[in-house]
């Protein structure tokens, strides 16, 4: 193939061979050859339906880029650096393969839209994989949830023990965070969804060309509004890094849960041998490597978002070459966040709760210390001297090293003479977490309903 650039015209002298390798992106970019040829095939559809290009014309070019893409998947194209890009790539190969047609397909259009166009065709399928990949977490996170709604828990804030409450309920928030991590990247599909092709270098091309043709061709929404906006800006590249970033951090939180709950001062959980490593010194050792990994990956996508942002800031409209350095990080991005996800999938079948675990360690730390203020409170206790009352026989229990169901009914009177027999109801954990019984409360029964739902509102994104 020849490596003369098609924008070697005006050109005396030949590029700087450190300056040609400097500039190229067809090290990274040549990943979106299949989008680059579809978006051709498009455009050169387009061309002949205006009556711009012959019908024997686009049908070589269909048929040479159908060549190409499949020497492409065999690993079979070479690629040269002396022609910069994926696009002069394809074009030059297209060119030595059908001649003058390959010549003409580039009216009317110019890498900037081109460009534009095939990162927008890449995420809309990436954002596709990457939702598919958080359906099945949410899934696996909805059939451990069910299985432990009545698995008592302490729950906590600021990691000490705040007041029991299920485990699935725990899972479920979760998943809440999930879906919304859902939306958003729905959303950002959704308004990246709309074609630049047509906008050319910025102003658009002098050819009566069919914006709506080529949009509908490529599953486009529709043709983007403005030609400089089209070629210019990557806002829909930084609010999927952001989208990300927000997954990236819930999936890192959720890792570090599963981190603190299979060490062996909690133990709340036993992650499976096949999700964790060893150590070569330490024989008794077993890591949960991938949680750990997944909280350590969120901090590149970070990067990612904080380096797009900084790309973007300065640039004047229209296209600069500054947007080359977008791709990287969009694919670095895509490739850590995908992975995270499949792992974290196949990750939540694999955990085992240890329920008497659990259930111990809601026994230590007073975590019914709130039900037994509720309970003066119904028996007609101002709130704040509830508040007093059991801060007092909590202070008594920490000195007796024991529980406040522990205490006997004399000793609860000591503190306040409405308290009788029934306040053991109240201080079980059973008890605790049955009669939080509202919407979004941990109650057994609720976490079951607010599953139910979920599953419908899956079920419905299908
Ligand atoms: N490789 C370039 C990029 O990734 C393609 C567009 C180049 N356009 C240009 N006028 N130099 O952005």
């Amino acid at each position: 193939m020849s490596d003369k650039k098609p924008w070697a015209g005006r050109f005396s002298e030949p590029t700087d061979a450190f300056v040609e390798a400097f500039t190229a992106s067809v090290a990274f970019d040549q990943r979106l050859a299949p989008q680059d040829i579809r978006g051709s095939i498009a455009h050169a559809s387009m061309l002949a339906r205006q009556g711009i290009l012959s019908e024997t014309e686009r049908d070589a070019i269909v048929q040479g880029l159908e060549q190409i893409l499949a020497r492409v998947d065999a690993g079979g194209f070479e690629w040269s650096v002396a022609l910069e890009d994926v696009h002069m790539n394809i074009e030059a190969a297209l060119t030595q393969m059908i001649g003058d047609a390959g010549k003409k397909l580039h009216t009317g259009r110019s890498r900037n839209d081109q460009v534009a166009t095939d990162i927008r065709l890449w995420l809309r399928d990436e954002i596709a994989n990457l939702r598919a990949e958080l359906y099945r977490l949410r899934e696996a996170l909805l059939d451990l949830a069910e299985q432990e709604a009545e698995t008592v828990m302490p729950g906590f804030t600021h990691l000490q023990t705040a007041q029991p409450v299920t485990f699935g309920h725990h899972l479920m928030a979760w998943f809440e965070m999930l879906e919304r991590d859902d939306g958003r990247l729905a959303d950002c599909a959704r308004r990246a969804n709309r074609c630049p092709l047509g906008a050319a270098a910025l102003a658009g091309t002098t050819f009566p060309i069919d914006r709506d043709f080529t949009a509908e061709l490529l599953g486009f929404d529709g043709p983007c509004r403005n030609s400089l906006d089209a070629v210019s800006d990557r806002d829909f590249a930084i609010e999927f890094a952001a989208a990300a970033s927000l997954l990236m951090m819930h999936l890192s939180r959720m890792s570090e849960e599963l981190i603190i709950w299979s060490s062996a001062q909690f133990g709340f959980i036993t992650l499976s041998d096949s999700f964790c490593t060893g150590s070569s010194i330490m024989p008794q050792k077993k890591n949960p490597d991938v949680p750990e990994l997944i909280r350590g990956k969120s901090g590149r996508v970070f990067g990612h978002l904080m380096g797009l942002l900084t790309l973007m800031k300065s640039q004047p409209l229209a296209y600069n070459k500054d947007n080359q350095e977008d791709k990287e990080p969009l694919f670095d991005i895509a490739d850590n966040l995908r992975g995270s996800l499949k792992v974290f999938a196949d990750m939540v079948p694999a955990i085992s709760p240890n329920r008497d675990r659990m259930r111990q360690a809601a026994l230590q730390g007073f975590a019914t210390a709130t039900d037994l203020a509720d309970y003066l409170v119904r028996k007609g206790l101002p709130f704040r001297d509830a508040h007093e009352v059991v801060g007092k026989s909590v202070a008594y229990c920490v000195e007796k090293q024991c529980d406040l169901a522990d205490l006997t009914l004399e000793e609860l009177q000591r503190f306040s003479d409405l308290i009788e027999q029934d306040v053991f109801d109240y201080l079980t954990l059973e008890g605790s977490v049955a009669a939080r019984d509202h919407i979004g409360g941990t109650a057994p029964r609720q976490v079951r309903q607010a599953i139910a739902q979920a599953r419908k509102r899956l079920a419905a994104e299908q």
